[in-house]
C-alpha cells in the first residue's frame, strides 16, 4: 500500500473509525437501517393510491419541529421512526394521481434513487474537473437538441424557473448596456431600460425586473387575446412608443404554457420582433418547453428555436424530483459575460481537478451546487424522451377529456379555452367563496387537489395535470367528486 494511499486503519469503510468522524460507527446496522428506509420510500411510490392526496399535519407533528437544538446523538432507528411518522404522513400529495394544483411534476422512482446515488457522492457541480460537469453538459447539448438549439449554447441547473427567468434578464441587462454595468451599476445607464411580457406572464417576471434593479415599473404588460396570448401588434405598438419616449427595450419575454391557463404566445411572431428590434427575446418555458419532447406537440411551440434563451422545468413535466429548473442559452459568451468572475482561488489550469476553461460557476451566481443534473440524467437515459413526451401529451388529452365532461355538464361552465393541459372551470350560480370552500373541502377530505386562480375577473376552479399516473378513471373519479359534493 503506498503511502500515498493512507492508513487503512483511519479509512476503510468497514474499520476504525477516526474519533471525530460523523460516520456511523456500525456500518452493517446503518447498511440495514437505510436499506429499510429505502424500502418504505419505494412502498410510499408505489402504494400511492392507498394515502389521502393530501392530510392535514396534527399538532403533534408540528410539535415535534418545534424542539430545541439536538445537542446529543439520537439513535438512528430512532429519527427514520419520526420520519415514518411525521414526515410521510403529510408530504405534499403530489405524487397522487389526483393531485392537480398549481403546476406539481409527480416524480419518478428512478429520479428518487439518483437522488440517493448524488446525495452519497456529495459532488459540488460548481466547477473543476469531474464528471458531474460532464454530465451538465450532457443536459445542455440534449436540451439544445430538443429544442432546436445550436450545439454551442450553453445552459446551467438552477433551483426554479423563477431563478432562470432571472438570470436571463440579468444576461439581457448586461448585453443591452454592456458587460461594464456590472461595476458601473444601473445609475450611469445614458437610457433606461425597457422590457415586456404579456398580462397573462408568471409573476416571477416582474420579480426578476425587481431583483435586476430594473425595476418592475419598466415591464410592459402587454395585452393578450382571446385565448390568452400576447398580441404581437401590441408589443409593436409598446416598443413604439417607449423608443420614441427615449427609453431602451432590451427583452421580451414570451411564455410557452402561461401559470393560469397554459396559453402558448405566438413565439415566432414574437421572434420576428425580437429581430426586428434587436432585443433579447426570452422565453418563459416552466410549464410547456418540455412538451417540444412530444412529436404531436413540438408544432405548437414553433418560434422556441429562434430564441435566445429558455427557462424550463425538469420537475414539472419532467417529473426529475425538485428541485430541476435549467436555462439554456444560444450565446454562451453572453451567459458568461453576466456571470464570470476572477478570483485568485478559482483559477483554472490545463490539468488535474482545476481544469476546464468554463465552470457551471461562470454561468450563474451559485458557486456551490448540487448534482441537479445527474438525476436529469438518469430519467432521461433510463426513460427515452420518446415515453417521456408521450405522458406529457396524454396529460393533455386528459385535460380535454376533463374540459369535453366539465363543458356538457350544466352545473359547470369552462372558463377558459383549453391549451396544453390547464382546465379553468366555475360551478354555474355559486361565488367565489363556494368555489374557495369547494377546493379547501376536497383538499381536507384528501379525495383531489385542484387549485384556483382568477379569469377574467372572476375566481376558477383550476386543475393542472401534470401527473404521469394520471388516468381517464382518475378525471371520471375526479368529476364524480365533483358531482357528489354538489348534491
Ligand atoms: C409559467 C411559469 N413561469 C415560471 C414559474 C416559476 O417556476 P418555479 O416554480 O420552478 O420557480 C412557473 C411556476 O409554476 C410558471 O408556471
Amino acid at each position: 500500500m503506498s503511502k500515498l494511499q493512507g492508513d487503512p486503519s483511519l479509512t476503510s469503510a468497514g474499520g476504525v473509525q477516526t474519533p471525530t468522524s460523523l460516520d456511523p460507527a456500525d456500518w452493517a446496522q446503518f447498511r440495514e437501517a437505510a436499506h429499510r428506509m429505502l424500502d418504505d420510500t419505494i412502498d410510499h411510490i408505489a402504494n400511492i393510491r392507498d394515502n389521502p392526496v393530501w392530510r392535514p399535519m396534527p399538532g403533534e407533528t408540528r410539535a415535534r419541529f418545534a424542539q430545541p437544538l439536538p445537542t446529543k446523538p439520537r439513535d438512528l432507528g430512532c429519527v427514520l421512526d419520526d420520519v415514518r411518522a411525521h414526515i410521510f404522513p403529510y408530504a405534499t400529495g403530489n405524487l397522487h394521481p389526483l393531485f392537480m394544483g398549481w403546476v406539481h411534476g409527480a416524480g419518478t422512482p428512478i429520479g428518487m434513487v439518483a437522488e440517493l446515488v448524488a446525495a452519497g457522492l456529495n459532488m459540488n457541480c460548481g466547477g473543476r474537473d469531474h464528471v458531474g460537469i460532464e454530465v451538465e453538459k450532457q443536459i445542455v447539448r440534449w436540451m439544445s437538441e430538443a429544442l432546436g438549439y445550436p450545439a454551442s449554447s450553453s445552459g446551467l441547473f438552477v433551483t426554479g424557473s423563477s431563478m432562470a427567468n432571472f438570470l436571463a434578464v440579468t444576461i439581457a441587462k448586461t448585453e443591452a448596456l454592456g458587460a461594464s454595468v456590472r461595476q458601473s451599476g444601473l445609475r450611469n445607464a445614458e437610457q433606461q431600460l425597457v422590457a415586456y411580457t404579456s398580462s397573462e406572464a408568471h409573476i416571477c417576471i416582474a420579480q426578476a425586473m425587481q431583483l435586476s434593479g430594473i425595476g418592475s415599473a419598466n415591464l410592459r404588460s402587454i395585452a393578450v387575446d382571446a385565448l390568452g396570448r400576447m398580441r404581437p401588434d401590441a408589443l409593436c405598438a409598446a416598443i413604439d412608443e417607449d423608443r420614441a419616449l427615449g427609453l431602451l427595450p432590451f427583452l421580451v419575454v414570451g411564455t410557452a404554457g402561461t401559470v393560469n391557463t397554459g396559453a402558448i404566445d405566438p413565439l415566432a411572431d414574437i421572434a420576428t420582433v425580437a429581430g426586428r428590434e434587436k432585443i433579447w427575446f426570452h422565453v418563459d418555458g416552466a410549464i410547456g418547453a418540455l412538451g417540444m419532447l412530444s412529436s404531436s406537440m413540438r408544432e405548437l411551440f414553433s418560434g422556441i428555436e429562434q430564441s435566445a434563451s429558455v427557462a424550463l422545468d425538469f420537475h414539472k413535466w419532467g417529473h426529475v424530483p425538485y428541485d430541476a429548473g435549467f436555462l439554456l442559452v444560444r450565446d454562451s459568451a453572453a451567459q458568461k459575460r453576466a456571470f464570470a468572475q476572477p478570483a485568485a482561488y478559482l483559477q483554472r489550469s490545463d490539468r488535474g481537478l482545476a481544469a476546464g476553461e468554463t465552470w457551471p460557476c461562470d454561468l450563474g451566481p451559485d458557486l456551490s451546487r448540487g448534482f441537479r443534473a445527474l438525476k436529469t440524467w438518469m430519467t432521461m437515459e433510463s426513460l427515452g424522451t420518446e415515453r417521456m413526451g408521450n405522458s406529457i401529451a396524454h396529460t393533455c388529452e386528459l385535460a380535454r377529456y376533463l374540459s369535453d365532461k366539465i363543458a356538457c355538464d350544466p352545473r359547470f361552465e369552462i372558463k377558459a379555452p383549453v391549451a396544453l393541459n390547464i382546465v379553468c372551470f366555475g360551478i354555474r350560480g355559486a361565488d367565489a367563496e363556494f368555489t374557495r370552500n369547494l377546493v379547501l373541502d376536497l383538499h381536507e377530505q384528501g379525495v383531489a387537489v385542484p387549485s384556483w386562480t382568477t379569469v377574467n375577473g372572476e375566481l376558477a376552479v383550476r386543475c393542472a395535470i401534470v401527473n404521469h399516473r394520471t388516468s381517464k378513471a382518475d378525471i371520471d373519479t375526479f368529476v364524480n367528486i365533483l358531482v357528489d359534493y354538489l348534491a
